[in-house]
């Protein structure tokens, strides 16, 4: 407990940082939250009242921005955002069945993140890849032509990823042995 306070004490501190360095500056309010939220990893209400004390400004000014750029967030994100297409070419081929999978199988009830903080489920706006219909998006990656019963494994491969992603850090201490000891 004692070192999630430090933690948060020590993001604090990098704003204050911003803050001094943008603050008396006109128009750096954008920037300002932009650098918080990469602090912080989103904008929750505290943070914002902070900021719009520290600028004298009132927190519906902060507020009113923050809720008004998509660039923000006001909860917590997974590791992977997951954006299904619901414009009319991927609604039609059956777009919404498939979000409403993913926030069965991750058991989203009210929020959009799941559990484990692995994934945050949107929907969005034509992608521009309607020729692919249904579109959804996982970070930068474009999955097209995508069907419910897709769901499922998409899920595991994300899921792979981390465990491999956490395997490699534990097994490479013993790999050096092996390539540093060519001919014993
Ligand atoms: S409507 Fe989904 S990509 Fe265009």
């Amino acid at each position: 407990m004692a070192g999630g306070e430090k933690e948060l004490d020590e993001k604090y501190r990098q704003l204050d940082e911003i803050i001094e360095r943008y603050g008396q500056q006109e128009g750096q309010l954008i920037r300002i939250l932009k650098e918080a939220q990469d602090i912080f990893g989103y904008l929750p209400e505290e943070v914002q009242t902070y900021i719009a004390g520290k600028l004298d400004l009132p927190v519906s000014e902060v507020n009113g921005v923050v809720t008004f750029y998509t660039l923000f967030h006001t909860e917590p994100r997974g590791k992977y955002g997951i954006n299904v297409c619901l414009g009319t070419a991927c609604y039609v081929q059956g777009a919404r069945g498939i979000l409403d999978e993913f926030r069965r199988q991750l058991d989203l009830h009210g929020g959009d993140t799941s559990a484990d903080g692995l994934f945050t489920v949107k929907s969005t706006r034509c992608v521009g890849a309607c020729g692919l219909a249904p579109v959804l998006t996982v970070e930068d990656e474009v999955y097209g032509k995508f069907r419910r019963q897709d769901v499922a494994r998409l899920l595991r491969k994300y899921r792979r990823r981390e465990v491999t992603a956490g395997d490699q850090r534990a097994e490479r201490p013993d790999r050096y042995p092996e390539e540093t000891a060519p001919g014993h």
